[in-house]
């Protein structure tokens, strides 16, 4: 009899472990990692965050949205990395409110991200841009609200839009969509959007502050280097903003070492981490057929000199940020390394 509870007991227990278990996978598999990439050169980054997400063992899904600017070649290639490849229009003609923003051409590309709301396959989300890259398990990021994010480095009571957790909701896509036409973004993108549309998050509430280390902006490590110093350790998601990317770095294929400006400092083990991801996972890959820089890398050999069309054409994204007015200052931009190219061609003369 005592015999009988005792098994009775333990089987009901063993359900209950079961049934508890069952729901956690059911939770996980509606939770996932989102991110973008509306070209070659950007699913390029996409591929190496992934590869940093599986590093650190995430039990989340994996989800890339992809515009046909990146090539089909590529888009195989992003499916078997990513649970999941989601094509999105970067503007949909059967929508009026979206072909209403034809007109605003200025909004940019990075307005694609909205379409993140209507992933409603899943409950819960994160998104990560494509230049960001993951050191350190986070999987913690979904105990989070919508709509969580961490403090832009360059104002601070507005949340940066490269890393955070939201709930996918077809209401929401759409009143973002109309808030973008009524009123618009303030800085053409859609960090200006958002922090538009949820504007109490400065204040509200701080749990809903994601802590810095889930989105280390590559500034700080010059704007507060102290800081960047004492906390670097701890750093769980960074994030390579402005035009300075980790693929556009000058890489030496022989060494296997990326060689940026002497001025990046400590970004340089970062830069070299996003390197070392690609390297093993990544370029093994590539194919001619891909677009941009994506082309140009399948045909660099790892372990001999980088083939000069790969060179040219990281100098070239180089030298096109600078022209769209988005200098890297404190990189290869800064004043050092344009002071000593006009002394260069000074100290040349005219008919040297
Ligand atoms: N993005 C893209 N194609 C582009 C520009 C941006 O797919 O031509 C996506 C990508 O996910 C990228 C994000 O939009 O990470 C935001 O752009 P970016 O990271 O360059 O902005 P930043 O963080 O430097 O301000
Ligand atoms: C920002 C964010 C990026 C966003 C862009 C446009 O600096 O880092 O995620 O897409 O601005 O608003
Ligand atoms: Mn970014």
């Amino acid at each position: 009899m005592i015999f009988c509870i005792y098994f009775d007991i333990k089987k009901g227990l063993g359900a209950y472990y079961f049934s508890l278990k069952l729901a956690r996978l059911f939770i996980k598999s509606s939770q996932a990692w989102v991110t973008l990439a509306t070209n070659d050169s950007y699913s390029l980054g996409a591929l190496v965050l992934a590869h940093s997400l599986k590093r650190v063992g995430t039990t989340r899904r994996l989800v890339v949205m992809v515009t046909t600017g990146v090539t089909l070649v590529m888009q195989d290639q992003l499916r078997a990395v990513f649970d999941e490849v989601h094509l999105v229009d970067v503007l949909d003609s059967k929508d009026a409110v979206n072909l209403a923003l034809l007109a605003r051409p200025d909004l940019g590309i990075t307005f694609t991200k909205l379409h993140c709301w209507r992933l409603t396959n899943y409950n819960k989300c994160v998104f990560l841009d494509a230049d960001t890259l993951v050191l350190q398990p986070c999987d913690e990021l979904f105990d989070r609200e919508e709509f969580s994010a961490a403090p832009d480095p360059g104002w601070p009571d507005c949340f940066n839009s490269g890393v955070f957790v939201f709930r996918p909701n077809e209401d929401t896509y759409k009143s973002l969509l109309s808030l973008a036409l009524s009123k618009g973004s303030f800085d053409g993108g859609d960090q200006g959007l958002l922090n538009t549309y949820f504007n109490d998050w400065a204040t509200r509430d701080i749990n809903r502050h994601l802590p810095f280390i889930y989105n280390m902006c590559s500034p700080s490590h010059y704007s507060y280097l102290p800081a960047f110093k004492q906390f670097g350790e701890g750093v769980k998601i960074a994030h390579f903003i402005g035009p300075n990317k980790p693929w556009s770095q000058y890489f030496d294929s022989e060494t296997k070492q990326v060689r940026p400006s002497p001025t990046a400092g400590h970004l340089k083990y970062l830069f070299q981490f996003w390197w070392d991801l690609f390297c093993a996972h990544v370029h093994p890959h590539l194919s001619p057929d891909m677009a941009g820089l994506a082309s140009a890398f399948s045909q660099m050999k790892l372990g001999e000199p980088s083939p000069a069309a790969t060179v040219e054409l990281q100098e070239h994204l180089r030298r096109s940020a600078w022209e769209q007015g988005s200098m890297d200052f404190m990189g290869a931009d800064a004043f050092d390394n344009i002071w000593s190219k006009i002394m260069d061609t000074v100290n040349k003369g005219p008919n040297k």
